[in-house]
């Protein structure tokens, strides 16, 4: 079931990107300076390519506001890609400006390049990558820090950090092994966590399989490009039943735990724990050390195209990972606690 969902729009090089979101009740005050500092999140960490130097993200809100509230209608939000203007004429969208400038033809393994080129016969790979290039994240991130703001009205807040990069668990040995990945022109993944707290017990449910709360957080941030596991509190692979489940007792009348292996959700719906989501990224696809490939036109063995690319963009993923995760978390609030305007959602909240 949807309340709040969203589309976006929008290439890595074009003009800038959109998203339309459904959903936000009406008389609730949107706070641009705080999605901003969730855009500036999403770029910096380190390990970042030369495009982070280019871009300042900036959100503007097209619509569905008027004097800082929301009337209920959609809100469409805007970034600029900064970048565009060295791209007018190569992602232009009128037929008269055709160029091949910028053409590639070389598929890069782990990328979209390949199976893209097939789905939708092209033979200029540039038409595969500006789609699906994670630059699309940065709007996902813009929906997210609104979906975040809703949440913080009934007081639950986040956060995230960094698990492992490559093979190192060691925090303080995380940028020089992104600085050897990159002197051997190589790229890393790796391994961050999410926590939610505060969150009111039975959001999401057991009644239908698209319901669960689990099932919906996974798809969430598996849709995140690169990421390609996800935990939801410990791995119990390997455990007993004994030591797993969070075993419960009273403290002056209150239902309290000790542990939290379940991560905050028990049959598909939050049961007052923390929320705590783990997930792990690959390594990014394009590498300046080229991988082996083959040419799409010329039908011959080559090396892979290589352009402007993150060596690690582990920091910015788990940014993107708090995003998402919000929007579904915003989106079971306004199903349970429901109402045409914010007023009326925080009276139902209260009852
Ligand atoms: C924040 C973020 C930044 C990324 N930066 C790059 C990049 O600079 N170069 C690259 O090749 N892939 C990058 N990726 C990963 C690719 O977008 C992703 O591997 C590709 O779209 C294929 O999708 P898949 O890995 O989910 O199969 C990034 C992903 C995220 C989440």
């Amino acid at each position: 079931m949807e309340k709040f969902r969203f589309l976006t729009s929008g290439e890595s090089h074009g003009k800038g990107l959109t998203a339309i979101i459904e959903g936000i009740p009406a008389g609730f005050e949107i706070d641009i300076n705080e999605i901003n500092k969730d855009l500036q999140r999403r770029q910096s960490g380190y390990g970042r390519g030369g495009r982070m130097q280019i871009e300042k993200d900036n959100v503007e809100i097209l619509s569905g506001v008027r004097f800082g509230k929301t009337l209920g209608s959609p809100v469409t939000l805007f970034i600029e890609n900064k970048d565009f203007k060295n791209w007018e004429k190569i992602m232009s969208t009128k037929m008269e400006d055709f160029t091949e400038e910028k053409s590639f033809s070389k598929y890069r393994p782990g990328h979209a390049d390949f199976a893209g080129s097939e789905k939708y016969n092209q033979k200029d790979l540039r038409n595969i990558l500006e789609r699906s290039s994670a630059r699309k994240t940065a709007i996902e991130v813009a929906v997210g820090a609104v979906a975040k703001q809703i949440l913080n009205k009934f007081s639950i807040s986040c956060y995230s950090e960094i698990i492992q990069i490559g093979n190192c668990a060691d925090k303080k040995d995380f940028h020089s092994e992104i600085d050897k990945a990159k002197e051997f022109g190589d790229t890393l993944g790796g391994k961050f966590e999410v926590v939610f707290s505060n969150l009111p017990i039975g959001l999401g449910s057991f009644v239908h399989w698209d319901r669960k709360l689990d099932g919906r957080i996974a798809q969430a941030i598996m849709s995140i490009p690169a990421v390609k596991v996800v935990e939801i509190g410990e791995n119990p692979l390997g455990y007993k039943g004994s030591e797993y489940h969070d075993q419960m007792f009273l403290d002056n009348g209150k239902i309290v735990r000790k542990t939290n292996h379940a991560g905050g959700i028990e049959g598909g719906m939050t049961n007052g724990e923390n929320l705590v989501i783990k997930a792990v990224m690959k390594p990014i696809p394009t590498l300046k050390k080229p991988l082996n490939t083959v040419d799409c036109i010329k039908m011959q063995e080559t090396e892979a195209h290589f352009e402007r690319s993150d060596t690690c963009a582990v920091e910015a993923c788990a940014v993107v990972a708090e995003a998402r995760i919000a929007c579904v978390l915003a989106n079971e609030i306004l199903l349970k606690f429901g109402g045409d305007n914010f007023e009326e959602i925080i009276r139902n909240y209260q009852k």
